[in-house]
């Protein structure tokens, strides 16, 4: 899958010029207080609403974002999950005023911000290329934004230090950051993302990169510190168990606009679109008969979620530890598994270890639908393998039909 990026922002930490404290103008006084208190209760930067944005990009006659609505809470790490097109950079880049928007509006702590420019917005930005200056130290490269915003050189020092220590490379500082591996390039750009204490921080894609082991170290470091300064943040990738990993929320993206937003257990239990199922995890597709509420499977009632498809005929989606598998004994004594069979009558055709997981591929013999299970390796029946007879059983887990 190629994920090569280009991103028209040259530097990817800070947006520089403002701070929080900056009200857009016209307000007075007294509502400047007001918002600040109201800034202050919130959490520090407070919460972000996108309402109702479209995005089209010159010359384009496709939305990019189209009626997109995301809230995030003062804090909170919120996830943009989504294949390659699906608008997760567009969503990122309108957040940060680096792009026009058509309709909508945008609001940080309670301001609008929708025709504020990008460097008076308070955030700051993270990418997939490291965009550092390679000529200068990794002190030097947090130390910019609040150089030329006038953060006098000891101040400058002190607050890149505090940050360079955050991320783990204090013993680093004087190297020039073309020196360093990309993982500690990305946590340079990580601090000078932070230095400016944004009220929201935007990292898109930041560990794509990287390769496997420092990615999953890196992306752990990343929500420690998340957690640590307690700043609102968007994280944008199209790595599904990066995303479970260290969302609070993940918002699953299609078209340019979000098709379900919920914490990683809910989204994975409950999904509300066939696209949200199939995106996260592995799921089955298995014919039933539905009367509204429940749904009939190799003769097992499983209840269906609520936006589950209209119809008698549908498919449901029944992840793969949500079927029980029962090997069939060789000589399939009538009565000694308590008189009919019970379930669908299958064929194992593959046995995959996963270490303490088994996944096992089946067919069921009259309507030749494949059927994966998973189960604790403990559970799997002693001496299954391919072309053992099988049964199986759907389990009561409530399920989507579509
Ligand atoms: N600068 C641009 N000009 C025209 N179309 C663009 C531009 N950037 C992105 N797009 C289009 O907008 C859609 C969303 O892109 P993007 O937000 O980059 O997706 P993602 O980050 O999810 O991969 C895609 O169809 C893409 O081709
Ligand atoms: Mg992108």
């Amino acid at each position: 899958m190629s994920m090569t990026q280009r991103h028209s922002v040259a530097h990817g930490a800070s947006t520089p010029g403002s701070t929080p404290a900056e009200a857009p103008d016209g307000n007075g006084s007294v509502a400047q207080a007001a918002q600040a208190v109201l800034a202050q209760s919130s959490g520090r930067g407070g919460g972000v609403q996108m309402l109702g944005i479209d995005k089209i990009y010159p010359g384009s006659d496709v939305k990019a974002l189209d009626d997109f609505n995301l809230e995030i809470k003062p804090g909170e790490m919120v996830v943009l999950l989504g294949g390659s097109g699906c608008g997760k950079s567009t969503a990122l880049r309108s957040l940060a005023g680096l792009e026009d928007i058509q309709r909508g509006r945008i609001l940080v702590g309670g301001q609008d911000m929708t025709s504020v420019a990008a460097n008076k917005r308070g955030m700051a930005m993270v990418f997939q290329a490291y965009s550092l200056f390679p000529h200068m130290s990794a002190l030097q490269n947090v130390e910019f934004g609040l150089e030329i915003r006038g953060v006098g050189r000891e101040e400058r020092r002190r607050r890149a230090m505090g940050k360079l220590e955050l991320v783990g490379l204090s013993d680093q500082a004087g190297k020039y950051t073309q020196q360093m591996s990309g993982g500690q390039q990305q946590r340079v750009a990580l601090a000078r993302a932070l230095a400016i204490d944004p009220r929201v921080l935007l990292l898109d894609e930041p560990l794509s990169a990287l390769d496997a082991k420092v990615r999953v170290q890196l992306r752990d470091e990343i929500r420690r510190i998340q957690l640590e300064a307690g700043t609102t943040t968007v994280f944008v990738t199209h790595d599904q168990e990066e995303a479970l990993a260290i969302a609070d929320r993940i918002g699953v993206m299609n078209h340019g606009r979000i098709e379900q937003i919920a914490d990683p257990l809910t989204l994975y239990r409950r999904p509300a679109t066939e696209y949200v199922a199939t995106f996260i995890g592995l799921t089955n597709r298995l014919p039933g008969s539905s009367d509204g509420t429940q749904a009939e499977i190799f003769g097992h009632r499983v209840p269906l979620l609520p936006n589950s498809a209209k119809g008698a005929a549908v498919n449901v989606l029944v992840r793969p530890e949500n079927i029980t598998l029962h090997a069939v004994a060789d000589t399939d004594a009538p009565g000694a598994l308590g008189g009919e069979a019970q379930g669908a009558p299958a064929r194992v055709s593959m046995v995959h270890f996963l270490g303490s997981l088994v996944r096992v591929d089946t067919v069921v013999d009259y309507s030749k639908t494949q059927v994966t299970v998973q189960m604790p390796a403990g559970e799997l029946p002693a001496s299954l393998g391919i072309g053992s007879p099988v049964t199986l059983e759907p389990r009561p887990v409530p399920a989507l039909a579509v």
